[in-house]
Order: C-alpha cells, then sequence, then structure tokens
C-alpha cells in the first residue's frame, strides 16, 4: 500500500517540486545572499533607464562604475564621498536605492537570471587567473583572509568564495549574451583600447559624448587618477564609511592595485594551471568564453580539491 502510494506521489514530486526546488537551490549555493537581498532582486520595480553593472567580483567592477560616472556627470570626485554612494552595490546597498534619479546605475556580482530585468545589463568580464589572484588581494585586504594564496585558489577552483564560482557565473551570463539589452565588455580590452570601449559603453547605454569631454572621460578612468582616487573607489574605505570597521585592516595593499593582465597566470604553479584549465574545460567550454580558455597552449591537467567555503 505505502509502495503504491510512493510510486504514484513520486513522479509527482519530481515534475512539480524539483523544478521549483532547483533554482533555488542553484541560487543559494551560487552566491551568500541574504532574505533582505532576495527581497529587493524580486520585488524591484525596474525602470526601463535603470542600468546595472554586473560582474563576477575583481573583474573591473569599479573601473565600470567610474566609466559610468565620468559618461553621466561632469566627473568631480569632490561632490560624492564614495563611488560606491553615486553608483550603489544594487543587492547589498543598506541605503534606499529605490529613489535615486533617472537613470538609476548600479553595480551588481548576481548571477544573470537574478538580476531584474527591463532596464540595461553590462556585463565586464576578465580572466578567471587574473580574477583569482586580485581576489586573493582583495580578501586579505579588505576581508582580512589568512590562509595562503595555494588555499585561496583551492577555494577559487571549488566555488568555495565569496560569490561562489567565477566559471559558474560565466556560464549562467553567456545565454545573455546575444540579448539586445546586454553589452558584454573584456577587461583586456579596456585595457588594450580604453577610448573604443567608453564609446561603446556610452552608444549602448545612450549617453551623448561631448567630444570636448572625452580627455577628461579618459584620465579620470585611468589607472594612475583612479589611484589618486582610491579611497573614494575602495569597497574597504565604503564599508569604514557605512559600519566604522576593520579597525585591524592592513593599509599598505591597496584596492586599485596594479590594474594590468596576465598576473594571475604568471602567479600559477605549472599545477595550479593544469587545475584551471581542467576546471574551465569541464564547466566552461562551449559557452563561448573561448579567449579565457588556456587549454589552446597544450600544458595541463589534473584534479581539485574539496572543504570549506570561505567567509565573505
Ligand atoms: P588588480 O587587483 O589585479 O590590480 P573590481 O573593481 O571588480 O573589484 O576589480 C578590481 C581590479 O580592477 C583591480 O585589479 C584593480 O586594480 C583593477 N582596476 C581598477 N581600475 C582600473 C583601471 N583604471 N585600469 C586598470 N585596472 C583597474
Amino acid at each position: 500500500m505505502k509502495e503504491r502510494l510512493l510510486r504514484a506521489i513520486l513522479p509527482l514530486l519530481l515534475r512539480v517540486v524539483l523544478p521549483i526546488f532547483r533554482p533555488l537551490h542553484r541560487f543559494f549555493t551560487e552566491m551568500n545572499i541574504t532574505l533582505f537581498q532576495l527581497r529587493r532582486c524580486f520585488l524591484w520595480s525596474t525602470r526601463p533607464t535603470d542600468i546595472f553593472l554586473c560582474t563576477y567580483p575583481k573583474s573591473g567592477t569599479t573601473w565600470l562604475q567610474m566609466i559610468l560616472y565620468q559618461l553621466q556627470t561632469d566627473g568631480d570626485m569632490e561632490r560624492i564621498p564614495h563611488l560606491s554612494i553615486a553608483i550603489p552595490h544594487f543587492e547589498e546597498s543598506a541605503l534606499p536605492i529605490e529613489g535615486l534619479p533617472n537613470p538609476r546605475v548600479f553595480k551588481s556580482h548576481l548571477p544573470f537570471w537574478a538580476v531584474p530585468k527591463g532596464g540595461k545589463m553590462i556585463y565586464v568580464t576578465r580572466d578567471g587567473q587574473d580574477v583569482a589572484n586580485s581576489f586573493f588581494h582583495h580578501m586579505q585586504t579588505v576581508k582580512l583572509y589568512k590562509g595562503s594564496f595555494d588555499q585561496f585558489f583551492d577555494a577559487f577552483l571549488a566555488g568555495r568564495v565569496p560569490y561562489r564560482s567565477w566559471f559558474a557565473h560565466l556560464a549562467g551570463w553567456s545565454k545573455a549574451r546575444s540579448r539586445p539589452d546586454v553589452l558584454v565588455v573584456h577587461y583586456e580590452d579596456m585595457l588594450a583600447d580604453l577610448e573604443r570601449e567608453v564609446r561603446r559603453i556610452a552608444a549602448f547605454c545612450g549617453i551623448p559624448i561631448d567630444e570636448t569631454q572625452m580627455p577628461r572621460i579618459l584620465e579620470r578612468c585611468s589607472f594612475a587618477y583612479m589611484k589618486t582616487q582610491e579611497d573614494k573607489l575602495d569597497v574597504g574605505t565604503y564599508e569604514r564609511h557605512l559600519q566604522a570597521m576593520i579597525s585591524a585592516r592592513q593599509t599598505d595593499v591597496m584596492f586599485i592595485r596594479e590594474g594590468k593582465k596576465g598576473k594571475g597566470r604568471d602567479r600559477l604553479s605549472e599545477a595550479q594551471r593544469a587545475r584551471y584549465a581542467t576546471v574551465f574545460t569541464k564547466q566552461l567550454r562551449g559557452f563561448g568564453w573561448d579567449r579565457y580558455d588556456t587549454t589552446r597552449q597544450p600544458d595541463r591537467s589534473v584534479s581539485q580539491s574539496g572543504g570549506e567555503v570561505l567567509a565573505p
């Protein structure tokens, strides 16, 4: 009797409950999200003028924030106590961001499916090895992470870091690439030709460029200028502004830190590069992010390890 009941109910459970449970499960495993953030993502009333600057952390988020700030205003940094007040972190900001004037611009580390639709989205990507390197420095200096780079890299490959897996983030965003409301920008392309990328971004957002202002925009978005504005760009100083915390924070390694490509790759051992390539092949091959596929230089193989998720 019990068996018959189970047999009748199980297909129903598999057909109805699993499809509901799976996205929820994916949502929570892809990122550390609170109920407050969940509420904001799903109850958000998007305006067509909203612009979401979306990234996996350490991929050039602040750079893109600066580009938008320079394009939309006279770029005066004296006007704002911190760039993340003008362009807040959508899912994390404790400020009442709904009431910001049009066009509202937000930064976000959300997976594609969780970003509210109806406005425009710019997705910035960067080589995963460089992201891992930059993320390690961020964790050390902002989050006071005490582990070694090797420990961090293991966690990064397994997606046991804040915002979870870089590989899953890119895989999720791959389906957004062909949408007219999404522009994909690569960190490496901004390094190679900032003016070209600024023009692409402005055209996508429908922001007319006053040509007399272009030198100012490029100068303010340069690494050298942004370095001078560290206090208004670093998420650590932002957290300090809001929470008066991180008294034990190291100050010698900064947020606008190095701004180069290839440093992550240089830092990895042969074995780490091989493991990165293996995870990439398994999780990102065929998703259209070939420019980050290191297996095109054939020197890779090997596996990955388990362990705890690092605290954000
Ligand atoms: P590094 O740590 O490799 O130097 P995010 O803003 O997503 O956290 O990304 C931070 C990374 O972007 C840091 O990388 C930082 O130096 C780099 N960055 C910020 N502004 C930049 C600029 N104008 N030019 C080049 N890189 C920049």
